[in-house]
């Protein structure tokens, strides 16, 4: 059995790596199409490590067999016939999206493992950001010119 799935996988974590364990013990042979620098663009969404790096972590996980570039919102029905796709999978954020697919392959949706995801690893790192430090830094000095008048 052929399995495929589809993601960005940016800041590739524990998630990520679970949603594969248990994609490619679906069948015998995992697919994941990662989503180009160009692609997420035209989504609005942009990740911090480039295609290339995603692509190779991806790759090097024991559970997948092959990668592919995902660069267009239409491939996936080309790629499910093209590539024999017994099964079509996805987190459950995706639950519903893709069941048009159902005439040709089965389409399954895996719950997400809880408490991660890049997004919420991006915003944990922004407290090192410049601008967050310095908005930090403005709040402390505001701060202590309140307490220079109060004393
Ligand atoms: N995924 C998962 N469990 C998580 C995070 C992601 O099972 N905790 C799954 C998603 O459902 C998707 C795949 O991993 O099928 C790739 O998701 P991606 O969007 O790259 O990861 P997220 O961490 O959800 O990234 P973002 O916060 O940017 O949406």
């Amino acid at each position: 059995m052929r399995v495929l799935t589809y993601g960005t996988f940016d800041l590739f974590h524990i998630g990520h790596l679970r949603l594969l364990e248990r994609l490619r013990a679906l069948g015998d042979h995992l697919t994941v199409a990662v989503s180009t620098d160009e692609f997420n663009a035209l989504k609005g969404k942009t990740s911090l490590v480039p295609y290339a790096d995603r692509a190779a972590l991806v790759a090097a996980c024991r559970w997948v067999d092959a990668v592919i570039p995902e660069d267009t919102w239409g491939q996936k029905r080309d790629d499910v016939v093209r590539l024999g796709i017994d099964v079509f999978g996805m987190g459950g954020d995706w639950e519903g999206h893709f069941d048009a697919l159902r005439d040709v392959c089965q389409v399954v949706y895996l719950p997400r493992t809880d408490g991660i995801s890049s997004t919420a690893i991006k915003d944990r790192l922004k407290v090192f950001d410049t601008e967050s430090l310095q908005s930090l830094k403005s709040a402390i000095e505001t701060a202590q010119q309140v307490l220079a008048r109060l004393a």
